[in-house]
């Protein structure tokens, strides 16, 4: 059953979301529009981002989209610019933006390619976004890391390696901000249905849709958690790995089909 997502949070409140334009982003974007919230959405491409706009002013919501690399600093500062000059101060700040590419064997480019930006669009948005809310004592920030923040997952030492430092990184945000009336939440999804997966890992079954993923992390804010790891199986064996000896832990992980790369279907 999909997590609730409450008018009475999210009316009136500016949320502003990266990778806003597919998948997970997407689907935050417009519960959180449906809502009643002011949505601004940022990813690179103009034209997905004016379908999800579309979709959300058809319904009767109000959403702005930016269109940016948001692991580029500069670019960064003038989307969140740009979003409160048109929908008012940002309450909520959600940094979805992100790849997964398989780094086996582990290569150079690719790996920096993965953590510049789902790391550097979730430090250089929240960085952006922070001076203002730590300034009005007040606000949210969100940022989607993954279950696969847990373990070294065979094949993919950067996106596994990305979302652990985005993990750790929300984790010292949050004892830093909570004095100044800030709060980090962060989320960690399992497998979500989103052009993200390959058809292969979508045909095994058990995808959580996208809408529900979407609602449960809103629902996290809402709620102030400070993390949101599910679905709760996945999350729990993933988890539970961590509690066993490096050794075991290496031998049961390499007998793990390797999670694939969408991009390179
Ligand atoms: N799907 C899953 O199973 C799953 C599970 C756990 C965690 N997650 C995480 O959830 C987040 C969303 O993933 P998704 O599955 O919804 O993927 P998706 O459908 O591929 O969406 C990714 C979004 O990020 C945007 N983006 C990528 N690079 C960007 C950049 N440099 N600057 C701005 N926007 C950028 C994309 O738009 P443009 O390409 O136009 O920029 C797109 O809007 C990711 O951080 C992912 O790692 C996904």
């Amino acid at each position: 059953m999909a997590a609730m997502v409450s008018p009475a949070f999210w009316s009136g409140k500016a949320v502003f979301v990266t990778g806003g334009s597919s998948g997970i982003g997407r689907e935050l974007a417009i519960a959180a529009a449906r809502a009643g919230g002011r949505v601004g959405i940022i990813a690179r491409g103009a034209d997905r981002l004016d379908g999800v706009a579309a979709v959300i002013r058809a319904a009767g919501g109000t959403v702005e989209a930016f269109a940016c690399d948001a692991a580029d600093a500069a670019a960064s500062g003038r989307s969140v610019a740009a979003l409160e000059a048109r929908l008012g101060a940002c309450d909520v700040a959600i940094a979805c933006a992100g790849i997964h590419r398989t780094s086996w064997p582990l290569e150079a480019t690719t790996a920096r390619e993965v953590f510049d930006v789902n790391v550097g669009s979730t430090v250089a948005f929240l960085s952006a976004v922070l001076p203002g809310m730590l300034a009005r004592r007040r606000g949210h920030l969100c940022g989607v890391a993954s279950v696969a923040a847990a373990v070294g997952l065979p094949g993919n030492a950067a996106y596994c390696g990305s979302k652990a430092a985005i993990v750790a990184f929300l984790e010292s945000l949050r004892i830093d901000c909570r004095p100044h009336g800030v709060r980090v939440t962060t989320a960690c999804p399992g497998f979500v249905d989103t052009p993200l997966v390959t058809d292969e890992e979508r045909a095994h079954g058990g995808l959580m849709p996208a809408d529900e993923a979407a609602a449960r992390i809103l629902a996290a804010i809402e709620r102030g958690r400070a993390e949101a790891w599910f679905p709760w199986h996945t999350a729990l064996a993933a988890r539970a790995a961590r509690l066993l000896p490096p050794w075991l832990r290496d031998r049961a992980l390499a007998a793990q089909p390797p999670m694939r790369d969408a991009s390179r279907r």
